[in-house]
């Protein structure tokens, strides 16, 4: 197993990654190199139909192939008892073909290679039926009342049809489309199942969620949790398709047991596109008012996407913008979902926010080209001093400093309003655009534990949770906010992650990992400081206040009497054990709710909130669009670190891009196909694509939120940025494209 400790420094430092040697020299381990010996190889034959039934399923060819092991179908599949998610049925549970790429059996051999040829002598006789692929099929099911999570998707507050249609308002209505798009994390999804004997299993798995992959394999499989174990130490990337418990991790399991052998399977990149989930299509009809001061009277969103038939993800794209981001009197949503004959889509980086803030803040530009308004000077008078959905008070927000200190740095008093007017020396039209960015501060609940060990003449402290590392850092600001906790230098202080019998975390998702852990690790450091006071007999805090003492460099002291304070090496000596040990306290198990830092309380509303500048260079005969720079500015809470926080702001931004100028997943409309399942074909930014992304943090506290004061920041770079090119695009050209991607071909 890997040596799974790291040291760092305290919070706010701009601490290197503490696994970046690992990554960059190759000694780090993902899923699919599980130093499991004697594994065979999986191989996933996928669907070639979209819907209908498999007729037979013939693998006798397959079977006499060279070097197979086993083969896996629906026939042999034993039955699973739940765990699954992402796709609704139980992975070949029956017959049914619910979409293209859906799984139909899997190969295993002693070789990768064998295991992929011998799947092409299957023979897989299907009758199938014609798939409905375009939202606007008329044979598309239509549900005008969706829920998700038990919730319905419509809000409403005010009047906003009156308000719509009120005398001398101006209104802008306009329909906003954005297409699938696909994960394309660099490491494709994989699974390694060692089973030990009948009942103990092993696994190695590319997981956003090491403690649900967990107890979804113990629950699927019949097994006691303690006799399962998941490792996950890192995780190449995510972006929500590792969210889910996806059926390839349960099939490689079977395969496993089928094989008596461990397997190792990985994805396909054009499995990815079928196998994991995807960004599902929107349209969007977005209407405000406004009077000439700019003040938004009504604001209508009307959002249609597309499900799946074994799917139960919606994108929401109102839920997280619309509702929360500008204050206006009345506000309408309105949900309509379409069901369709592809794969389930799921979460994607920001969903809902992303789609969501493209047509709502495409349609503020406007709004404010109407009015004649200043971009920024609308924004600030439809600021939301309290959130408009819930009208309880934002714990902590920012966001005038974001748009101040953006637009000074960009040079936004600069820009031109009317658009076409401005040029390169060279000829190239140029553009300014802005958006705000917002997405909300979560918990998933979760726990952790803080040891402290005598090391040398002092202490050495090892945290530890299952969590995980998307590469988003989360092994780094672990350890970070341990010694802060503590305080405790950074040489003293490692974080373990990445193992399902560390302390039970949440998923990486909802940009909620730093916040839950902040919560989980300041719990477990309170939990700490009452373990060693047990032992603070005959010292100077013998009979102390709990609440009147602190960790203070590498001492636990009083607060109100500072000269009372007792070593952690005296305290840890005293316990007489290997180790003194704090935990969360039961209640995290449940609910996010501590005490003076309450994540939904009903005291107030949790949101983060930011600010991107583009500047765009459009050629006027080969109309591509060029992003010469960006500057994002954002209000995080506290700013863990200024290095890693920077690089998940830099990479939002970035797929941000690929969203507004090429990200675009086509389906063959006769077979349901993706036809682009590759990186030749569909286009993802590279770094000739990219220029100048310059980031930077309010970093003010949120103590509201947790004892740190962070709020995740993995999903808000990306949520605006589609809005602010095409919003710069408008500006360079004067042409409006409410249509992503925005190719050239659309500016011709
Ligand atoms: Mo993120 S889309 O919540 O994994």
């Amino acid at each position: 197993m890997p040596n799974q400790e790291k040291a760092t420094g305290a919070v706010g430092v701009p601490t290197r990654r503490t696994d970046g040697r690992e990554k960059v020299t190759g000694a780090a381990r993902y899923a699919a190199e599980a130093p499991i010996p004697k594994a065979a190889f999986g191989y996933i034959l996928p669907s070639t139909i979209a819907k209908g039934v498999i007729k037979s399923i013939d693998t006798s060819a397959a079977e006499k192939a060279i070097g197979v092991i086993a083969i896996l179908t629906p026939v042999n599949m034993p039955k699973l008892h739940g765990g699954h998610s992402g796709d609704t049925r139980a992975p070949f549970s029956d017959m049914n073909i619910l979409y293209a790429g859906q799984h139909v059996a899997v190969v295993v051999a002693d070789t990768p290679e064998r295991a992929r040829h011998a799947s092409s002598l299957i023979k897989v006789e299907y009758s199938e039926l014609k798939p409905v692929v375009d939202v606007h099929d008329s044979a598309a099911a239509l549900n005008e009342s969706p829920t998700f999570f038990g919730s319905p998707l419509g809000f409403s507050k005010g009047d906003a049809k009156s308000a719509l249609s009120a005398q001398g308002a101006t209104v802008v209505k306009q329909t906003y489309t954005t297409p699938i798009e696909t994960h394309n994390p660099m490491e494709m999804s994989a699974t390694v199942a060692l089973w030990e004997g009948d009942d103990k299993l092993v696994v190695w798995d590319s997981t956003q969620g090491v403690s649900n992959t967990h107890s979804s394999l113990a629950k699927a499989f019949g097994l006691k949790p303690e006799n399962v174990r998941v490792y996950c130490p890192y995780t190449g990337g995510g972006f929500g398709c590792k969210g889910e418990e996806w059926p390839h991790k349960f099939l490689t399991v079977a395969a496993a047991k089928l094989a008596k052998r461990p397997v190792r399977l990985a994805l396909t990149r054009a499995q990815m596109f079928t196998s994991s989930g995807h960004r599902p299509f929107c349209e969007q009809e977005i209407s405000l008012s406004a009077g000439a001061d700019g003040k938004i009277t009504g604001l209508r969103h009307f959002v249609l996407t597309q499900v799946s038939p074994s799917s139960s993800f919606i994108e929401t794209c109102a839920s997280g913008t619309s509702r929360v981001l500008y204050s206006t009197a009345s506000i309408e949503v309105v949900q309509h979902v379409k069901t369709m004959d592809l794969p389930p889509g799921t979460w994607m980086r920001a969903p809902g926010e992303t789609p969501g803030m493209f047509a709502l803040e495409s349609a503020m530009d406007e709004l404010a080209h109407e009015l004649k308004m200043d971009p920024v000077a609308l924004r600030l008078a439809n600021h939301a001093d309290v959130s408009p959905e819930s009208n309880l008070p934002w714990s902590s927000k920012h966001l005038k400093e974001c748009y101040a200190r953006g637009a000074e740095k960009f040079g936004w008093s600069k820009r031109n309003p009317i658009p076409a007017s401005t040029k390169t020396v060279d000829g190239k039209w140029v553009g300014y655009g802005m958006a705000s960015a917002t997405y909300p501060a979560m918990i998933f609940p979760g726990q952790a534990r803080v040891r402290l060990y005598k090391e040398g003449n002092g202490v050495r402290a090892v945290s530890a949770a299952a969590s995980q590392d998307l590469g988003t850092g989360t092994w780094t600001i672990g350890a970070q906010m341990t010694a802060t906790l503590l305080d405790l230098p950074a040489g003293q202080v490692k974080f373990e992650l990445g193992d399902s019998n560390l302390p039970t975390s949440g998923q990486s998702g909802g940009s909620a990992t730093a916040g839950s852990l902040a919560l989980a690790l300041g719990d477990a450091s309170e939990s700490l400081k009452a373990e060693l006071l047990k032992h603070a007999d005959g010292t100077p805090l013998a009979g102390i206040d709990i609440k009147d003492v602190h960790f203070q460099e590498g001492y636990l002291a009083s607060k109100s009497t500072p000269s009372a304070k007792v070593t952690l090496r005296d305290l840890v000596q005293k316990a007489g054990t290997e180790y003194v040990e704090g935990t969360t306290s039961d209640h995290h198990k449940y609910q996010p709710t501590g005490e003076d830092y309450m994540a939904n309380d009903g005291k107030f509303a949790f949101q983060s909130f930011g600010a991107h500048f583009v500047e765009v260079q459009i050629d006027d005969l080969l109309p591509m669009v060029k992003v010469t720079r960006v500057v994002s500015v954002m209000d995080i809470g506290r700013v863990l670190n200024p290095r890693t926080a920077r690089s998940q702001v830099q990479g939002g931004v970035v797929m941000g891009l690929g969203q507004a100028l090429t990200e675009d997943t086509h389906y063959d409309l006769r077979t349901g196909r993706p036809i682009n399942d590759n990186f030749a074909d569909y286009l993802a930014p590279v770094n000739p694509d990219i220029h100048s992304l310059e980031v930077e943090f309010i970093d003010v506290p949120d103590l509201h939120f947790n004892p740190i004061g962070c709020r995740g920041v993995g999903e808000i770079g990306i949520t605006g940025v589609a809005a602010a090119v095409a919003n710069a695009v408008f500006n360079a050209t004067g042409k409006r494209i409410r249509d992503l991607p925005i190719t050239p071909d659309k500016l011709l």
